[in-house]
């Protein structure tokens, strides 16, 4: 029996965070649709591939194996066989995974796969499109939101804790920016189905919007 929990919202909204944490607590499987975008561009990175050359990113689409698996509690990312884990993370990924995720194919190859990976099986996956395009039937739909000087104040606290120094003012006008990107985008754009719960943390704890997901999904599995 599959079951289906969509998260979908914008950038720094806590979407990961909230998720791994129903996920655990509801014993749902969560799928990171944002790490297979990074395989996907460390892939091109591996093998110097530009974002403009489609035929060899075809190629490469071809005979991508993206894994996940939990290890010692710890979730895992493989690209063809070799955990990337780390790498996934670095600058280099961050600086093109935006745009790779923007590529017709790319985003083609990744919905079908996130929807194989997911047949028969009870999950919950976050992203941008997952309610709108992945899972239209959804059995959980919920949009999370948070204002966009919310959401720069918690970046700016996160940064604060890596040591990393970046103007509040800049902040808020990348989160604007990204969000107009997002919404406004020709592929996969940003915005909430039509049948979506629309939750919005600006005021809420984590412990707080984690239990009222838990509720819904509660209400929606009795
Ligand atoms: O959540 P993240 O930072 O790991 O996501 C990486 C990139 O992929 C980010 O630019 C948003 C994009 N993304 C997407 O377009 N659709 C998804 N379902 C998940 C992520």
């Amino acid at each position: 029996m599959s079951f289906i929990v969509a998260i979908d919202g914008p950038a720094g909204s806590g979407k990961g965070t909230i998720t791994k944490l129903v996920g655990k607590k509801q014993n749902l499987i969560n799928i990171d649709t944002g790490a297979m975008y990074r395989c996907v561009s460390l892939n091109m990175i591996k093998e110097n591939i530009e974002l403009n050359e489609t035929n060899k990113i075809k190629e490469i689409l071809e005979k991508i194996n993206i894994e996940f698996k939990n290890i010692n509690d710890e979730d895992r990312f493989f690209l063809n066989g070799e955990d990337v884990t780390k790498e996934i993370r670095n600058q280099e990924v961050n600086d093109i995974v935006s745009q790779v995720s923007h590529i017709p194919i790319v985003r083609e190859s990744m919905v079908d796969l996130q929807r194989k990976m997911s047949v028969g099986k009870e999950i919950i996956m976050e992203g941008r499109d997952i309610a709108t395009n992945v899972f239209p039937n959804a059995d959980v739909k919920i949009y999370l939101d948070a204002s966009a000087e919310e959401r720069a104040k918690r970046r700016l606290k996160q940064n604060a804790e890596k040591g990393i120094d970046i103007p509040y003012e800049e902040i808020l006008k990348n989160i604007i920016f990204r969000d107009n990107n997002d919404k406004t985008s020709n592929v996969a754009p940003l915005k909430q189905a039509e049948d979506a719960i629309y939750l919005d943390s600006t005021n809420l704890t984590i412990e707080e919007v984690v239990d009222k997901i838990e509720q819904i999904i509660k209400e929606k599995r009795s």
